[in-house]
């Protein structure tokens, strides 16, 4: 089965909290994904390969380790996920963007697919996709469905709250797929929002609601 790694770390739980506060605004809660999702990054990259290098310090020769030119890609999950984007690429700045737009339908929850544009040479990227929320996995589901169709074989989700039933999605559709999630939530309501969650994560991202 595919490794959940869910944080403990006390920044990513305080940051967590104040984006829960619905008194929280949108240019604040905007500003917390992009924190919340760089040292979430921090640990999803953690597997990187390095490779020895020589490098001249003003004192002497070092033996040093750099990364060994993997190819990334950050792929957001339109709209809430493009909230991640900007911070990832802080730390992971010659990472391509792909984009998968997909809204859920307020009926049926099933994730409707309205964009897609993945860089040329995504097949040869090691793929996270991003998207602050993952109730029932749907959406998700599909965007990993849509990446492994190009023939991506190593593909991450990062998400800030996850529902039980989302990340158990995920776990049987694609045990290959490692999960990262900053918090891991109680249960999905009537309307498939997480319980406590933090509501409409695209709305209160972009201020539409
Ligand atoms: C939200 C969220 C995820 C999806 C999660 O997007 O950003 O993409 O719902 O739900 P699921 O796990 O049940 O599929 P939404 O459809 O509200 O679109 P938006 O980002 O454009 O607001
Ligand atoms: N999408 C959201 O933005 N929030 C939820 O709680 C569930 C799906």
């Amino acid at each position: 089965m595919n490794k959940v790694t869910v944080f403990d770390h006390p920044l990513i739980q305080h940051k967590v909290t104040v984006m829960r506060d619905k008194e929280t605004s949108s240019k604040e809660f905007r500003e917390l994904v992009g924190e919340v999702a760089q040292l979430m990054c921090y640990e999803a990259t953690r597997d990187l390969p390095l490779e020895e290098v020589e490098v001249e310090t003003p004192v002497a020769t070092a033996k040093a380790r750099r990364i060994s030119g993997k190819k990334l890609a950050v792929v957001p999950i339109l709209r809430a996920g493009l909230g991640m984007v900007d911070a990832i690429l802080t730390m992971i700045p010659n990472a391509k963007v792909g984009h998968i737009g997909l809204y859920r339908d307020p009926e049926t929850l099933n994730p409707v697919k309205y964009y897609c544009k993945m860089p040329k040479d995504i097949a040869e990227r090691d793929v996270i996709i991003v998207d602050p929320m993952l109730a029932t996995g749907g959406s998700a589901d599909a965007a990993i469905e849509f990446i492994k169709e190009y023939g991506c074989r190593h593909i991450k989700l990062m998400c800030i709250i996850g529902a039980p039933e989302g990340v158990a999605r995920i776990r049987k559709n694609h045990p290959d797929v490692e999960i990262f999630v900053a918090a891991l939530d109680e249960y999905l309501n009537d309307h498939g929002y997480i319980v406590p969650g933090l509501g409409d994560a695209g709305d209160r991202i972009f201020g539409t609601k």
